[in-house]
């Protein structure tokens, strides 16, 4: 990311590892014509420029070649996921594995919901010929799907007129969730729902996983209910009578390459051609420069929120206002030295990993995540490895495979199994023990770097940010607005966020031409304004939940020196005090000056000898409310999922029940239907 990390650029990286990858070649090559068209979709899309848009979920880049249909007798079984970092997939992957093992007679296929139709009418033509099917799907931002399974859920859940078309297949559901999210599961449980009035039969209830705690352990509790339901479906009465060995799921593996150091610089030389990709998305991101950085709090404060700006000039990418930003991230150098003194192998070790033989057929039945592209163990684990976050049980397994000291093999494996799982509970998850912590507490666990990189660290994966500009004030460069992760844990670590500490320490380019830079992508949001600007709008965001409404409001500015009328506007923020995080303040008054803001009401919490919140300021504002509502206009909340987006969400409630007079199913249903109507938007993290 900084020059002196000189790395292959990541896009090029990728490209290389497409053509290294014979599958993947072979599908880019045959998918051209389908680049082609979502490629003119794309800058259509695009070229609606600042444009107020309905919010369609992307179509996929790459439509996957079908595979062939064998009619060999066996019972086809389709296992979908909707993931976002993985872990659906994973799991997704794990499933086939051991299902594969269990039934002879069936073929288990793994397909990402993107994947699998170009358009609703091919969903509708292959869901239609499926008999059993298995989901695993998470759930994000406010209760939405994956962005891998966006179309898909669009698609089925607004598919009620269709009937019981659905009544030859039988389904699980499996979600991924976590329940300090107001909708826990919300995703799965929709599906699930919609799969029952569609005529489908489940096998067995929706599993609801809560990585609040342990969902490797809600996983496996809702495969084992599955299992004797397969076993009705799946075994004849051969199979019946035999017993069948229990099963262990291998340890991932990529299979390694090392290189000769002397061909290093050509190499990486090769990898850092110019990014030749028309698309920028999450898998080929873009490098942008950090044209600014800022602290946005005064030196009073003890923690940190960095306004910061990446310079998109001649990059190709563009952004609408209440986009999201994807950022890949680096590791600390003193978090990768910490992994190298670990892992014992020196840090300018030259590799590649792949996930086939040599023959070209696939490794650990194909469930590996794609390669990353050659590069030293120093750059792979800067730039690819998640180190802080805690292991999960198959990692603990994983390192106790490769543990030479049989006790620590022992213990790891303990704390993996059914009767360690309280112990998992408090000592890793509880204690937000680190991988590298927990690698520490075992030295005798020497992975080498093909289990490493597949079975114990897993992607480091980019970071969102909700942007914090608007282009029509400032079109080559997108700001960002991080708070810093900084914090103490259980077991006395300092936990520095990867992010944002990147972000808190990044050189900008006024300050040196090596200025740092990092991949970036844009994310469509539907965090928009009323296309009609003369509609009322009510912006509720606390620190940096003020992120996107300050690109709101940039954006109004914009349209007022144009000679666009407004309509009035209402910004509720909060921070703990005007001497410290009263962030953007300056502009803020300036907002309200230019007319682009009507009124700015700020709660301080920490400044009085009680707290004051954004509710507070809400309920005193409630007539204003209830009449900016009741005239058609828009209620935007941004910021913290967990407990303000909650606790407002509530305040919402009382004002609309107690200034329109309504009981409270009626309450209830005016909300929905404002959520239902795009009028109440949330974008909360
Ligand atoms: C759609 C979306 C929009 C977002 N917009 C913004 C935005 O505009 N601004 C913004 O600042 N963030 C935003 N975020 C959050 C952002 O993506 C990152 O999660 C955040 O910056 C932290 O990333 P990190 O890599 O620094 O921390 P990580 O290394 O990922 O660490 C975060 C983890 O550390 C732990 N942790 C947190 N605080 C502490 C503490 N005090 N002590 C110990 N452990 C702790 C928690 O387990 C937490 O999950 C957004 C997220 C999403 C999904
Ligand atoms: N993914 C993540 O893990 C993630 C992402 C972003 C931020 N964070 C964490 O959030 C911290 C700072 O975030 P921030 O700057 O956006 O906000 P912040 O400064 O923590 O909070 C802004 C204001 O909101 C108040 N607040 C707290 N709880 C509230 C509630 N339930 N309802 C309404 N208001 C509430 C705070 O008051 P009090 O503090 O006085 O209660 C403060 O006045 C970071 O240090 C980071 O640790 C974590
Ligand atoms: C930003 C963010 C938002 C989330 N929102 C929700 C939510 O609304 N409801 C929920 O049940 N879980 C929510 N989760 C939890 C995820 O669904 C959970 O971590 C899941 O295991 C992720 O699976 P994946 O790795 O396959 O993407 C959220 C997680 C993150 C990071």
């Amino acid at each position: 990311m900084d020059h002196s990390n000189a790395s292959p650029e990541p896009a090029a990286e990728l490209f290389s590892l497409l053509f290294e990858n014979k599958e993947l070649a072979m599908i880019l090559t045959t998918s051209i014509a389908v680049l082609i068209g979502c490629v003119v979709v794309f800058f259509w899309r695009r070229s609606g420029g600042q444009k107020p848009r309905s919010f369609e979920p992307p179509k996929p880049l790459i439509v996957k070649e079908p595979e062939p249909e064998i009619d060999d007798g066996k019972k086809k079984v389709t296992i979908f996921f909707g993931t976002q970092t993985g872990t659906a997939e994973g799991f997704a992957k794990a499933m086939a594995e051991e299902a594969k093992a269990r039934y002879d007679k069936a073929v288990f296929r793994v397909v990402d919901l993107d994947d699998y139709a170009a358009d609703d009418e091919e969903y509708e033509e292959k869901l239609k010929k499926e008999t059993l099917v298995i989901f695993f799907l998470a759930t994000y931002g406010d209760g939405e799907p994956t962005d891998n399974a966006a179309r898909f859920y669009k698609w089925f859940t607004e598919g009620k007129e269709r009937g019981e078309w659905l009544q030859n297949l039988q389904y699980g559901v499996f979600g991924l969730g976590n329940r300090q999210y107001e909708h826990f599961n919300k995703v799965a449980k929709v599906v699930d729902d919609a799969l029952v009035e569609q005529g489908a039969k489940c096998l067995v209830p929706v599993g609801l996983g809560d990585d609040d705690q342990c969902i490797e352990d809600d996983f496996s509790a809702w495969r084992e209910l599955v299992w004797p339901e397969l076993d009705t479906l799946l075994r004849d009465e051969d199979d019946a009578t035999t017993v069948s060995t229990p099963y262990t799921a291998a340890v991932l593996e990529y299979r390694v390459v090392y290189r000769d150091s002397m061909d290093t610089p050509a190499l990486e030389k090769s990898l850092s051609s110019a990014n030749g990709n028309a698309v920028i998305d999450a898998q080929h991101p873009c490098r942008a420069n950090v044209a600014l950085r800022r602290e946005l709090h005064t030196p009073e404060s003890d923690r940190s929120c960095i306004h910061l700006e990446f310079d998109i000039s001649g990059t190709g990418i563009a952004y609408e206002t209440g986009d999201h930003v994807g950022v890949y991230c680096e590791n600390l150098t003193e978090t990768v030295e910490e992994a190298l003194n670990l892992l014992g192998v020196p840090p300018e070790t030259y590799f590649s990993i792949h996930s086939d033989k040599e023959d070209g057929t696939p490794l650990s039945g194909g469930s590996l995540p794609p390669p990353f592209p050659p590069c030293t163990l120093r750059t792979a684990l800067t730039k690819y490895a998640d180190l802080l976050n805690s292991p999960k049980k198959s990692a603990l397994l994983a390192l106790a495979a490769h543990a030479s000291d049989p006790n620590e093999a022992d213990r790891l494996r303990y704390l993996a199994s059914p009767a360690g799982k309280d112990e998992y509970a408090q000592w890793v998850v509880a204690s937000q023990r680190s991988l590298l912590e927990v690698m520490a507490e075992f030295p005798s666990a020497k992975p080498p770097l093909g289990v490493f990189f597949a079975g114990v660290a897993p992607r480091l994966q980019p970071r969102f940010y909700s942007i914090s500009s608007s282009p029509r004030m400032v079109p080559t460069r997108i700001h960002v607005t991080c708070a810093l992760v900084y914090g103490k844990t259980a077991t006395e670590r300092i936990h520095k966020g990867v992010c944002s500490t990147w972000m808190k320490n990044a050189v900008p380019l006024d300050e040196s031409d090596q200025c740092s830079w990092a991949p970036i992508f844009v994310r469509q949001s539907n965090f928009k304004l009323p296309t009609d600007s003369k509609v009322p709008i009510i912006m509720i965001g606390p620190g940096t939940g003020f992120a996107p409404f300050r690109g709101f409001l940039q954006e109004r500015l914009a349209l007022k020196e144009a000679g666009v009328e407004l309509g009035p506007s209402i910004l509720f923020f909060g921070c703990r005090n005007r001497r410290m995080d009263f962030i953007y303040e300056d502009e803020l008054n300036n907002f309200v000056k230019a007319g682009a803001l009507s009124e700015l009401l700020v709660a301080f919490s920490r400044e009085g000898p009680t707290k004051e919140y954004v509710q507070n300021k809400m309920l005193e504002k409630a007539s204003d409310m209830w009449k900016i509502i009741s005239e058609g206009g828009y209620v935007y909340v941004c910021g913290d999922a967990k407990g303000m987006a909650r606790d407002v969400h509530r305040t919402l409630h009382t004002i609309v029940q107690e200034q329109g007079s309504l009981d409270s199913s009626k309450t209830e249903s005016l909300v929905k239907n404002l959520q239902m109507n795009g009028r109440y938007l949330r974008d909360v993290w």
